[in-house]
């Protein structure tokens, strides 16, 4: 069986091309498939295979129908042919109704050899959080393991409320990354990818030894914490 980690939240920018990010830097032979509006993952050139939806997603479930399925197909097809394990990274609105497609084509996919797993961010915002037992429950059909990140960037969750949320699943955490903002801004242009290639030298005659090293720690903190965060998810993908 080749194994697939779908990465979903139908709420936008709550970590999941973060996340995705992680696992590539956690199982680095891992190919991508990104499915959003645009493509954010280019750091990492071509082992990303990039399918355009369209921004207004939301509408389009509304009016689509089978047309806005058929958007999938190139999506469906690019999955069913993986032979490595590869990460696929949701974009926001779309999490949902791609997983009520992959359920209906359950034995389909079993029979191209491909093994589900899923992984769902989410944040304390309250429509990230009625997304979590929604995507869980469409994906209890087909995965084989299912994940929950709770990314602390809008706050902490009450514990006993998101094991609740998360019963049978593996939960990890994310930390909320305080980060310099020419840290940032690097994360922000280059990825996770871009932190082990930071050259010191440059780094610290354009701002200084003091920010220079605090953007490098900065840095090599969110990296191994997203790596963290991902790491029981990468571990059943490579088992
Ligand atoms: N724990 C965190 N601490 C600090 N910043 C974070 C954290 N998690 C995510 N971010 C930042 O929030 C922004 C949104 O994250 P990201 O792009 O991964 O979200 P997304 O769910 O993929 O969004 P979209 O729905 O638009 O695809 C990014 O700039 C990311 O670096
Ligand atoms: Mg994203």
């Amino acid at each position: 069986m080749t194994k697939a980690m779908l990465i979903i939240q139908d709420k936008g920018g709550v970590g999941k091309t973060l996340a995705a990010r992680g696992l590539a830097e956690v199982v680095p032979a891992a190919p991508l498939i990104e499915v959003d509006s645009s493509q954010r993952m280019l750091e990492l050139g071509k082992r990303v295979k990039f399918f355009q939806m369209r921004a207004d997603r939301e509408a389009i479930e509304r009016t689509g129908g089978a047309a806005a399925r058929a958007e999938f197909d190139p999506v469906i097809d690019a999955i069913a042919s993986a032979t490595l394990p590869t990460i696929v990274d949701v974009g926001a609105n779309t999490g949902a109704s791609l997983l009520t497609v992959i359920a209906d084509l359950g034995e389909d996919f079993s029979a191209a050899g491909i093994e589900f797993g899923v992984l769902v961010v989410t944040t304390a915002e309250p429509g990230a959080l009625a997304c979590v037992p929604k995507l869980l429950a469409i994906a209890e059909h087909f995965a084989a393991a299912r994940f929950v990140i709770e990314n602390r960037v809008a706050g902490e969750l009450d514990p006993r409320m998101l094991a609740k949320i998360a019963a049978d699943t593996t939960l990890a955490c994310l930390r909320n990354q305080v980060l310099d903002e020419q840290a940032a801004a690097i994360l922000q242009a280059g990825g996770l990818a871009s932190i082990q290639k930071l050259d010191a030298k440059a780094l610290n005659a354009k701002f200084g030894i003091a920010q220079g090293s605090r953007i490098r720690r900065d840095l090599a903190r969110v990296r191994l914490d997203v790596m963290q965060a991902v790491r029981p998810a990468a571990e059943w993908l490579v088992a």
